[in-house]
């Protein structure tokens, strides 16, 4: 496959293609347009690279994701799917399945690479950070979508062609600290209607935002079972 996709440099991408036919083919297939057998065990169907829609970046609504991007969705998974931490890679193997998954798809080598946005300044959390978050999150019509609780049961939620994120329940999906609170609605998410809020309220709104949705659930870590990542969507292993 490393030949078709016309990259020049074998070594690199030898290794990443090793890698990539090891941990990551039994789901987002050999071509890496995440269609395989297992597709339809999946509530969200693994990421397909050629069209290299990615959700969880740090970059503009609409652009490729930073390599870095990419590493953190790859070493820390997306929490509570099947996309589970690949953290037993090393940096080295971690690098080059990442560049190879960029190498399938042309739009990483005609389009420019976006920088990551600036986030707004951390503020820190105070009493009323929380009140102000829930204010925040109703005036900008998170409930909508997300539900009055977070629950993910807004009066919009049905018309969606995703259904909104259970906020309620964590780890999330692009991690569950204030600050990935913080990048996932300043970005938003590409291909869902999870849509970008980048510039759209104050340094300290977006903070008490985060800290509220923060609140709203508890971490409750990996657990040995969570870490087979059929389990987590509850979908039979295959045989
Ligand atoms: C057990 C199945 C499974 C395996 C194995 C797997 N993935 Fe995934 N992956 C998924 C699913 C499912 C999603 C989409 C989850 C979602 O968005 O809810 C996903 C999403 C992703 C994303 C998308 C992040 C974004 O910002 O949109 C990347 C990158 C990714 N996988 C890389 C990899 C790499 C690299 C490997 C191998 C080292 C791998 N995956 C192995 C199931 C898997
Ligand atoms: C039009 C509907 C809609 C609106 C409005 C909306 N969201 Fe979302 N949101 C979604 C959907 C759909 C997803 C799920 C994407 C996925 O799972 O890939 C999502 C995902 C998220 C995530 C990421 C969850 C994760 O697993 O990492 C966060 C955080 C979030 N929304 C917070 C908010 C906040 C805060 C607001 C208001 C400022 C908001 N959303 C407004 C539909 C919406």
């Amino acid at each position: 496959m490393a030949a078709e996709s016309g990259t020049e440099s074998e070594a690199p991408v030898g290794l990443g293609a090793e890698v990539y036919a090891e941990h990551c083919a039994v789901c987002h297939g050999e071509d890496g347009r995440g269609k395989t057998e297992l597709s339809d065990r999946f509530t969200v169907a693994p990421r397909d690279f050629v069209r290299a829609e990615y959700r969880f970046r740090s970059t503009a609504s609409g652009k490729l994701p930073t390599d870095e991007d990419l590493r953190r969705s790859v070493v820390h998974g997306l929490g509570g799917t099947a996309m589970v931490p690949q953290n037993h890679l090393s940096s080295a193997e971690v690098d080059a399945v990442v560049a190879f998954i960029e190498s399938l798809s042309p739009r990483f080598a005609e389009e420019k690479r976006a920088k990551p946005l600036k986030l707004p300044a951390e503020t820190p959390k105070t009493e009323s950070s929380l009140s102000r978050g829930r204010e925040v999150y109703l005036e900008a019509g998170c409930d909508g979508c997300h539900g009055d609780s977070g629950a993910g049961d807004g009066r919009n939620a049905k018309d969606l062609s995703q259904a909104p994120t259970d906020l309620t329940r964590h780890p999330l999906k692009g991690g569950s600290t204030a600050s990935d609170i913080v990048r996932a609605v300043v970005t938003g998410l590409n291909g869902t209607p999870m849509p970008s809020y980048h510039l759209l309220f104050d340094d300290d709104d977006f903070w008490a935002l985060a800290y509220y949705v923060e609140s709203l659930g508890e971490d409750r870590g990996l657990t040995d079972q969570a870490r087979l990542g059929w389990e987590i969507e509850k979908r039979t292993p295959p045989e």
